[in-house]
Parts: structure tokens; sequence; C-alpha cells
């Protein structure tokens, strides 16, 4: 049954005569505006499709409702006069006017997620279609066509269609469900937004509006999974193991019921020794059957109270999170115990492959050393969890060489969205060049072709299922991220998520400028500009040619080279680590040819990452025939360069954005031009004196970044 809901018309009175530009804005909506639609004509084309729109009594469909109401509301407030038509939402056995609409083989071919968009007129009044197989694709329909509408797109004559082509996507929050009285860590893992949004002190009683508009955004972004915890769960002073206790249980359900209606499965982090550490048991040996009649009867309980629960995401034998190993089992073994309690409910099992040992040297060899021997021992509802890089997150590394290298087991590939090592809430760095380039890679799995975004959508490996995963860079900061244009990367890990073959850098940044800032020309072009030049310059200041790691242990946001030579390898002779496999940790020979050989030798190795494979000496000409000491100066002082010509662009913008928002901005660019000075003030002088080599355009050098940054 279909059911409809009317348009409020108090958002006109609230609208009225206010230009967008200059109300008042926090970032609190993220690019989910609804702002009266500027043009006339076009407004009154919403206001008459969107005059009435209806949805069938089932929660997703009705949050999608929900949804366009209230856009529609904002952008083209009215009743849409005598030709009032309407949006109706459904599948075709919902409507027969759905049914008319849209071809029963066009939807099927769509799946679940899917939906079609199309648009008529009939007896003079213009009906859109927002038609899918399955509620989830509502969802995601109702966002696309109200994309478009905040774009200012045309509703006449709309017929396009759209499903995802990667099956599991799911946001990672690093969130610390517990902190003991008076520890200093953060409530988020790496979080640089504010504390964490789950009060779950307030939980199940209280739900805060803000986990609405959560679960909202979720969907806004395609996930269709979430996992809400810390990774890290046995860390002394946070424990997020306590989330598996029975206080949890109601806090988690009433999390999950917010996310149900938005189409987000709700799973959770635990750790490897829950049975001893929650259960009370003398051991976690996965094969000692009383431990897995402890995971069975806790996995039982949860989906009693949450019957659609996703499952578990493990890290295990790893910084100091536990994991089967210490019994003498494989990662094989602890991660098919735990499927095996989830399966019978439909849970699936994210076990991470960021494991690496100190003691055993470069890291950067360890997750394919310690997984692609066990291809094929993987229970068929185990996901082998891969950060893109084999070192962890860097502004540039090569792809891990793990990615495509298990034929016959799932792989997720993992993505940082919170910028740890990438400016955190100081820099804009925008990382969907970044991320385009590692799905644009091509393993050469299985021959040329095998790109990591063909591998993600189940089409390189047949059998497998894979998906994409983004680590949140939400807290309750006000405007969710910190720094405001950090909610591009939670917009382009969104888009590339749902289809990292299409989507290009480009589109991804212009668009959300748009949504974010409306539609003034000089505005986007100037908002895209910087966002797109901004990973290359944050490259240049920061860890050029391959460098990496470059800072501080603690914190990852200090320049720290001294401290960091176990990363950079620099000599008196030259900089860089020797990763060949003839005289170095043998990184290069984990890949399948060409990439092999061509990382292998110094002379084809691509120069972004010569340094990452190779050592090599600071006077090295390199193929622009400058020397490599002298390039790196080059780059550190055009990065700071860039940086600062993000703050004169930024003031062009000066009265063509809210001046919030404006201000907000331009605070965050200008120090990110000091900071930026400040790397350039510690790398110079620290490469000179251990190259002897001066600046050859002997520059002046800035002050070098303070140790302990403190914000003006
Ligand atoms: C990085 C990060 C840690 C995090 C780890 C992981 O090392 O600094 O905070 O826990 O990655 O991904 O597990």
């Amino acid at each position: 049954m279909i059911k409809p809901l009317r348009i409020v018309f108090w958002m006109v009175t609230l609208y009225a005569g206010i230009p967008a530009s200059v109300q008042a804005e926090d970032g609190y909506e993220l690019w989910l505006r609804y702002r009266p639609e500027p043009e006339a004509a076009r407004r009154e084309e919403y206001a008459r499709f969107s005059a009435e729109v209806l949805a069938p009594d089932r929660p997703v469909a009705q949050s999608a409702q929900r949804e366009l109401h209230r856009a529609f509301g904002a952008i083209a407030p009215g009743t849409g006069g005598p030709a009032a038509g309407r949006i109706l939402l459904g599948s075709r056995s919902d409507s027969p006017v759905i049914a008319a609409a849209i071809e029963e083989t066009r939807l099927a071919r769509l799946g679940p997620e899917g939906f079609v968009l199309k648009s008529g007129v009939a007896a003079g009044r213009p009906w859109l279609v927002i038609a899918s197989n399955g509620d989830s694709g509502l969802i995601y329909g109702a966002f696309t066509l109200l994309r478009r509408a905040q774009r200012g797109l045309p509703l006449v004559g709309l017929d396009l269609e759209d499903a995802p082509t990667v099956a599991v996507r799911v946001a990672n929050h690093w969130d610390n469900p517990h902190r003991a009285p008076n520890f200093r860590n953060e409530s988020i893992e790496r979080g640089y937004a504010g504390e964490s949004f789950f009060d779950w002190k307030a939980l199940p009683g209280t739900v805060d509006p803000r986990l609405r508009d959560w679960a909202r955004l979720l969907a806004a972004m395609g996930m269709n999974g979430v996992m809400i915890n810390n990774v890290n769960t046995a860390k002394r002073g946070l424990e997020g193991w306590r989330l598996l206790t029975p206080d949890y249980l109601p806090k988690l359900a009433a999390l999950a019921s917010v996310l149900r209606p938005y189409g987000v499965r709700l799973s959770i982090s635990v750790n490897f020794f829950s049975p001893i550490l929650v259960g009370g048991l003398t051991t976690a040996d996965p094969f000692a059957p009383e431990v897995k009649e402890w995971w069975k009867a806790k996995t039982a309980e949860i989906y009693a109270a949450i019957p659609d629960f996703g499952g578990f995401l493990v890290k295990a034998d790893s910084e100091g999170e536990p994991g089967p190993m210490k019994y003498g089992r494989t990662h094989a073994d602890g991660a098919n115990l735990i499927a095996s309690v989830l399966a019978p409910y439909g849970g699936t099992v994210h076990w991470r492959a960021f494991v690496y040992d100190r003691a055993k040297g470069d890291r950067v060899v360890q997750a394919y050393q310690n997984f692609a021997p066990f291809d094929g021992q993987f229970a068929s509802t185990v996901f082998i969890q891969i950060k893109n890089g084999p070192l962890d997150f860097q502004v540039r590394e090569p792809v891990s060489s793990l990615l495509g290298a298990m034929p016959r087991t799932n792989q997720l590939l993992e993505l940082q969205i919170t910028q740890e090592y990438t400016g955190q809430d100081k820099h804009v760095c925008f990382l969907a060049p970044m991320w385009r380039e590692v799905l644009d890679f091509d393993t050469h799995a299985r021959g040329p072709g095998a790109t990591v975004a063909r591998l993600m959508e189940n089409a390189v490996h047949p059998g497998t299922r894979n998906g994409i995963v983004g680590v949140m860079n939400t807290g309750n900061s006000r405007n969710w991220t910190g720094h405001l244009l950090a909610q591009a990367n939670t917009f382009a890990l969104a888009r590339l998520a749902w289809n990292p073959t299409a989507t290009t850098a480009e589109s991804i940044a212009q668009e959300w400028a748009e949504l974010t800032f409306g539609r003034n020309p000089l505005v986007v072009r100037t908002v895209a500009s910087i966002l797109l030049e901004s990973r290359g310059a944050f490259e240049n200041y920061t860890s050029p040619l391959g460098l990496n790691h470059m800072t501080r242990r603690v914190d990852h946001f200090v320049p720290d080279p001294i401290y960091r030579i176990d990363h950079h390898g620099a000599t008196k002779d030259g900089v860089g680590f020797d990763r060949t496999a003839r005289t170095g940790s043998g990184y290069a020979a984990q890949f399948a040819e060409p990439w092999r050989s061509r990382y292998e030798n110094v002379d084809t190795c691509p120069e972004a990452l010569l340094l990452f494979f190779h050592h090599v000496p600071w006077e090295r000409t390199l193929r622009n025939g400058r020397p490599l000491i002298q390039e790196l100066y080059d780059r550190y002082y055009a990065g700071a360069a860039a940086a600062h010509s993000f703050v004169t662009r930024w003031e062009g913008l000066r009265g063509l954005i809210d001046e919030e928002r404006f201000e907000h901005v331009l605070e965050r660019l200008k120090q990110q031009a000091h900071l930026a000075d400040g790397w350039v003030g510690t790398l110079v002088p620290h490469w000179m004196e251990f190259s002897d080599t001066d600046d050859e355009k002997a520059r002046p050098v800035p002050q070098p970044h303070t140790r302990r940054y403190v914000a003006p």
C-alpha cells in the first residue's frame, strides 16, 4: 500500500526572501543541504513534481519518503499549482503506475539496491517514479534524485538508472565505547573531529537526534553496513572488548534500530580473546570446543536482539591485539571459527590483514606473508580486509601486494577517510585522486585488466565476494569532520564505493563543491581546484618521491625525520628504503609482472615511488635531469607555495560563501600554509645536513615546524 505525505509549507516562510549565500551555516547538514532553488522556473517544476510523495508503508521506503518530503519542502516550497503531480516510490508490485512505467526485466537487472528514476506526464500532471525491487534501492534513488535537484537539473524527461557495482560497502568507525576515567586517549582512535557521538551512557533510553542524522548520512553515502567501534579492543584504559558484555546489548540494539530504517546493518569490532575477557574461560583457542560454544551462545544472544546484525570485525595478532597465533593456530583457523557461528544467521567476519610484528623487520612485506599462503582456506563468509597500501595510509604508497593475490578468498579494500597521516583536521588533502589511482591499479592477477576496482566489483576472481570499506572521519564537532573541506573526503569515499570504475576525482570534487557551496561557477571552480591540487601539494611539502612516515610516532602529524630513519633510510650517501628482492626486503617480488620487474629496477621504478623501493644516492639524476636532492628541495618549496595559493584563491570567494563557513575554511587554510612552511623549515636543513648539499637556489629557509603544534 502506498501512503501519501503532503508537503508542509513552513519552509516557505523560513526561506522567503533570504538568498542562500548569506544564510548562516555551520556545516552540520554536510552536502545534504536543501536550499530554495534559485531559478524560478526550475523551482516551479520541482514544486509541481513533488506536491505529493507516495511510498509503501515499509520502514526504508518511509525514510526515503521523509527525506524527499523534507528536501523538496525546502528546495521548492509551494503547492505545485493546478497541475500538481507526484513522486511515487516502490516496486512494480507496489503500484500499477510503476508497473506501467518500468519494465520488469530492467528492474530485475538492477538488483535490490539499484533503481530507476523516470518521469512523465499523465492527464496534464507530472509524475516521477523511483522504482526498485528492494527498499534500499528506493532510499539510494531518493538521495540520487535529491543531488540532482540540489544542482538544479531538470526532472522533465528524466529516465536514468543506477546500481552499485560494489556489493559490500561498509563504514568503519574507530570510536571507543569505553574510556577509563582520566584516561587521556581520544574517544575516537585517530579521530580529529571532536569526541565520539555515541553516547553509551544515554543509550538505549535516549537516542540523540544526531544519531538519526548519522544513519541518514550513511544511507546518503550508499553504505549498507557500519562497524561502530575501534579495531583496537584490547588497549588498557579503552577496553573495547566490553561491547560484548550484557550491559551493551540493549544499547547496540537501539543503534541497530536507528540504522535499520536506512538499510544499514550494524556490526562491531570484537576481541579474539572475548571468551576469556567476557566469558571468563581460561582459553580462547579456536580449536577448544568450549570456545566455539561460547561464541555460538554469544552470537545467538546478539541475533535474538538484533536479527539483522551484520557480524564481527577482528584485528588479530597485531599491535597488541590477541589472536589465534597465540595458540599456534592460523588466521584462517581463527576467522573460520567465528564465521561458523555467524553464518547460520547470515552474518560475516571481516578479518584485518594489517598484521605485522616489529621484530620481523620491514612490515611492508608481512601482510602478504601472513595471508597469501592461506588462500583457499578461509570460509566463504570471511572477508580479508586490506589497507590500500602495505604500510599505513600514507599520502603515497604502492598498492598492497595482497590485493588480488588470493583468488579464492573474499577481499575488502580498506581506505582511510580520517586523515591520520594526511594532515588530520588542519590540512586540506582531498583523497579522491589517490583512491582513484589505487582503484585504477592493474594488479595483473589473472593477467591484464585486473584493476583493484574490478576486483572489488567481483569481476576478477569468480566466486569471490568483495567490497570497499572506509574508516570514517566523523565526530561530534558541529560540522561532523572538523575541517569543513574534509567532508569532501566523506563524499568521495561514498561515490567511489558505489561505482569505483566510472567515477572521476574531478566529477566528485565538482559535485561536492556545488552541493556544499552552491552553483556559482567561480566558487565551484575554485573549490574543486583547491581540492584536486591538495593531495599533490601535501605530498610535495611532506614526503615526495616515495618518502613516507616522516611524522612523529605518537601523533602522526608533526614532522620528525630524525626519529624516522628506519623509514626514510637516509645516510651520508643517499636516501630511501631498499625493498628490492636482490638486495632489500623483497616487497617488489610480491607483485605480479610487469610490476615486479618495474619496481625491482631503479631505472624503471615510477619516480613517485622511487624512495619507497630504492636507496639511491643524493646526486642521482632524475628523469627531469635534476639531482635527487635538488628535486626534494624544489618539491618542498613548490608544495608550500601551493598551500599559500589556496589561501589567496579562497580569499577570492569572500562574499560568495556565507561568512561562517568562509571564515572557518580561511582560518584552516592559513594555518595549513603556516604548517607547510614549517615542514619546509624542518626538512630542508635536515637533508642539507645529511647530504652535505645546499639548495642551489639558496632560498630562505622558513622556521621549522614546532615540535608541539598548538593551534594559533
Ligand atoms: C595505524 C593507526 C592505529 C590503528 C592501526 C590499524 O597504525 O595509527 O591507530 O589502530 O593503524 O589500522 O589497526
